[in-house]
């Protein structure tokens, strides 16, 4: 901030910098003033509770009437849940954050923001994607289904009433995107679509009956940290197959655990 402080005072902003400070609308007095305030709030973090009200009121009242300025801004038709929302977003704003922040669906999950937990997941024309890592602006005229539009009729999905019979959450975090998961899942097994276990690559039939390690395996990019891995995959068995079977594990018992300490 001291560095841009001094390059506005000696009038040397790159054409970048000239550009951001023209869209905020601030030039002349006002940027050398709102410039002078920010860097002496940056040096000054630790005494902000002494000033920043002032400080911020101040540096709001220059600021141009316009509730949002974007750099790079773009315009983009989305489709989420049947229904075409058109936006004007920055160009690198994330799936998520267009659903979240400006569409108010936030059902999706934010985790990570990495690609790492798949709280996030949404599926795009059927496929499950990482709306984290998906940019809105890539978006225009595809399909687009949250956990918000899985419901039909006020009557729940069928992998929704799955996972509340077999209770395939407890915090219920990840629990969107599990549920946007299993629900493309079934179609990718419908399809017979490959998966990083698959043995023979040329010939996957259609009609795939997943085992419990497939489906653990396929569910696998859908992190929960309560740990009801076991409870989603009898969910997703009963909507894939039918089969609604209880688990086959159980708990060791302490005989059993201290037998296997000692052996
Ligand atoms: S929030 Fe997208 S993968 Fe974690
Ligand atoms: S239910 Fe809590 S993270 Fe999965």
């Amino acid at each position: 901030m001291e560095k841009w402080k001094r390059k506005v005072q000696d009038d040397e902003l790159s054409e970048d910098e000239e550009k951001v400070f023209d869209q905020l609308g601030l030039n002349g007095t006002t940027r050398r003033k709102f410039l002078k305030q920010i860097s002496a709030a940056s040096l000054s973090i630790w005494a902000s509770s002494y000033f920043t009200s002032e400080l911020f009121a101040n540096t709001m009242k220059d600021l141009p009437d316009k509730p949002e300025v974007f750099l790079n801004e773009v315009k983009v038709n989305l489709r989420v849940n049947e229904m075409v929302k058109p936006l004007t977003l920055d160009s690198r704003t994330s799936l998520l954050d267009a659903l979240r922040e400006r569409l108010a669906l936030t059902g999706s999950k934010k985790g990570c923001d990495h690609g790492q937990c798949g709280a996030c997941t949404v599926m795009i024309d059927g496929k499950r994607k990482l709306s984290c890592l998906t940019l809105a602006a890539t978006c225009e005229d595809k399909e687009i289904t949250t956990i918000e539009g899985l419901a039909r009729d006020g009557e729940l999905h069928p992998m929704q009433q799955a996972f509340l019979k077999h209770d395939g959450f407890q915090c219920g975090y990840c629990t969107p995107g599990q549920i946007c998961s299993s629900v493309a899942l079934l179609e990718e097994a419908k399809n017979g679509e490959a998966s990083y276990v698959t043995e023979d690559f040329k010939n996957v039939e259609k009609n795939l009956e997943l085992s419990e390690e497939e489906i653990r395996e396929r569910m696998s990019g859908n992190i929960c940290r309560c740990g009801a891995y076991n409870n989603i995959v009898q969910a997703f068995k009963e909507v894939h197959s039918g089969n609604d079977e209880m688990p086959t594990w159980e708990f060791a018992t302490l005989e059993q655990m201290e037998k296997a300490k000692n052996a």
